[in-house]
């Protein structure tokens, strides 16, 4: 049987420990054959394959990113686009089926594809741990470690200029990252989609650290927004036209900060250097596995589902477990969080 891999969606640190473990263990336990399908997608819909077998995948459980490539394309748009015309190209090919790595975007359409009669096994990827489908997801681990250290980092400058520092962390409906970070760094304040704060909470919890002697250490999740930002800027007597248009969450809240408690404030948007680089260990393990049961899966025939991570358990989800609501932060995970805030 030969089988296509492809990466689609942001890029993310286990990428490649996946196509790893799927390409050894299929290769050597069930003598599957593996061709790497370029750019997500785009690679299916222009029959864009490269070779892929033991000697391309050596080493790649710490290599960062994908050897694939990645991008977001859309498999049903274009007119090389739609089940049919892919099911034309995998034929001329000699695919049978296709294990597609992406988050949300590439399940969905990996469930649509599916439903239109093409083989697809799905493994889901985020950064953000959003998926409901799976307790973690590879690249979580990663990124949270980043932050963390970045963090650290900042905590420096802080305590040797008794400064505020505000860390934007990724997290673009969900605060997962910063609560993680958030906890191993000992931040004063988490911001979070899942909740709610008013600038004025912000900086009670900023001025309270600073009254204690402490250089405050906020973290901010890009997805947070403070409900009435515009008013909160006019009232706090900030110019809306000085209002960094350009900058994240985290640039817009510095000021108001700086302005409320009168403590120095600078931030800081982390941004893609949380996706960039090795994989921590967790997530070389995580994506491992999966790779080893995606494989598993395959001979099993067990298409039109996704391999998945719950407890410490690699288990088969149908794809329709992976789309819809997402994997938000509970209020009470947030709340133990925030009994650390003092
Ligand atoms: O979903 C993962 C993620 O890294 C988000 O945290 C972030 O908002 C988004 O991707 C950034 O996407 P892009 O790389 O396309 O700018």
């Amino acid at each position: 049987m030969k089988i296509g891999i492809l990466t689609s969606g942001g890029d993310c640190p286990g990428l490649n420990a996946v196509i790893r473990g799927v390409v050894l263990k299929g290769s050597t336990s069930y003598d599957l054959e593996f061709v790497g399908i370029r750019d997500g997608w785009r690679g299916v819909v222009e029959g864009d394959f490269m070779p892929l077998t033991r000697h391309e995948v050596k080493g790649l459980s710490k290599v960062g990113g994908t050897i694939l490539g990645t991008s977001r394309t859309n498999p049903y748009e274009g007119e090389r686009g739609g089940a049919e015309n892919i099911a034309k190209t995998l034929y001329g090919h000699k695919i049978d089926g296709i294990i597609a790595i992406g988050g949300e975007g590439t399940l969905a359409a990996a469930d649509r594809l599916s439903k239109d009669g093409i083989k697809v096994l799905g493994v889901p990827k985020t950064i953000d741990n959003d998926l409901r489908a799976t307790d973690y997801s590879f690249g979580f681990d990663t990124a949270v470690n980043i932050a963390t250290d970045a963090m650290d980092r900042l905590r420096t400058t802080g305590d040797s200029h008794q400064r505020c520092m505000v860390a934007e962390v990724m997290g673009r409906h969900v605060g997962w990252i910063a609560l993680h970070a958030g906890i191993a760094a000992g931040a004063h304040v988490i911001c979070i989609p899942e909740v709610p704060m008013s600038i004025d909470e912000i900086a009670a919890q900023v001025a309270s650290a600073h009254d204690r002697g402490r250089a405050p250490l906020v973290v901010v999740s890009e997805g947070f927004t403070l409900e009435g930002m515009d008013e909160a800027y006019s009232d706090k007597g900030l110019d809306a036209f000085n209002r960094p248009r350009l900058g994240g969450i985290g640039d817009q809240l510095a000021p108001m900060i700086e302005k409320i408690t009168g403590v120095e404030t600078r931030a800081t948007i982390l941004g893609h250097i949380q996706r960039g680089g090795s994989p921590s260990a967790f997530d070389r393990v995580l994506a491992t596995r999966l790779g080893l049961h995606a494989a598993d899966a395959i001979v099993d025939g067990a298409w039109g589902q996704m391999v998945a991570m719950k407890g410490t358990d690699i288990v088969r989800v149908p794809f329709e477990e992976a789309l819809g609501e997402l994997n938000t932060v509970p209020r009470y995970r947030y709340d133990e969080a925030a009994a650390l805030f003092g």
